[in-house]
């Protein structure tokens, strides 16, 4: 396994250093290389910084207000409210944040034909590994990295500020980590994956 996967910690406390513009381009850069149905390469990356990133990050307060006060599109999500104020925090704190948008998708708030939330699907897997590639890449660089798909509660409000067509999948911060976390914890692997084939090819720890 290549150590970055290893070593990857999502990061919630940056340093206030500013991440070199090469740096920013070869992060991107490894997310382009990523794998994508049919070849779509379903992706553009905003990257906000200063003034910019205040702006944006103002229009997700504005959403997250609106989710707690007014009229909430997403209700029955209202418990993950607290943590997607914290995210604002850390996106605030961080230098660089990357918006992720899918230009060819539609708003997750207009009814889809099954063949759209096939092709939906597909792009949003596609778009992940680009950005998991954009996490190892700045692991590989030394950056830490945070992935947020708490813009969520603020949808209309950030994609009016982007102002580009398409959907918004999220956004992922950058900066010189300023925190060692530990691991967090994951499944074992014996509750997430199963053999499905003839006996003779089961594990043979299994059989001890
Ligand atoms: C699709 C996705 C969305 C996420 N959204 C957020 C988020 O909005 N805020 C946050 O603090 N962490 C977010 N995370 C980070 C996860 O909480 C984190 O990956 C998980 O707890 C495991 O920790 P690790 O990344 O350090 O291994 C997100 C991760 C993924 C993959």
């Amino acid at each position: 396994m290549i150590a970055e996967i290893a070593a990857r910690r999502s990061i919630r406390k940056y340093k206030q250093d500013e991440v070199p513009k090469d740096i920013v381009r070869q992060i991107i850069q490894a997310a382009a290389l990523a794998p994508s149905g049919k070849n779509r390469q379903p992706w553009r990356f905003l990257v906000y910084e200063k003034e910019a990133k205040e702006e944006l990050l103002a229009r997700m307060e504005k959403g997250i207000f609106r989710e707690m006060e007014g009229k909430a599109l997403l209700p029955e999500s209202a418990y993950g409210l607290p943590d997607a104020k914290n995210t604002l925090r850390i996106m605030r704190q961080a230098p660089v944040v990357v918006v992720v948008m899918n230009p060819g998708g539609r708003s997750p708030f207009e009814p889809l034909t099954n063949d759209e939330r096939m092709k939906e699907i597909v792009d949003s897997l596609s778009a992940g590994a680009a950005i998991q590639n954009m996490l190892l890449e700045a692991e590989h660089l030394g950056f830490g990295t945070l992935w947020i798909a708490n813009t969520c509660f603020a949808y209309p409000e950030l994609m009016e500020v982007v102002k580009e067509e398409g959907q918004l999948l999220g956004a992922v911060a950058l900066g010189y980590a300023d925190e060692a976390p530990g691991a967090r914890p994951r499944k074992k692997l014996e509750d997430i994956m199963e053999y499905r084939c003839e006996a003779s090819c089961t594990d043979k720890s299994e059989q001890k």
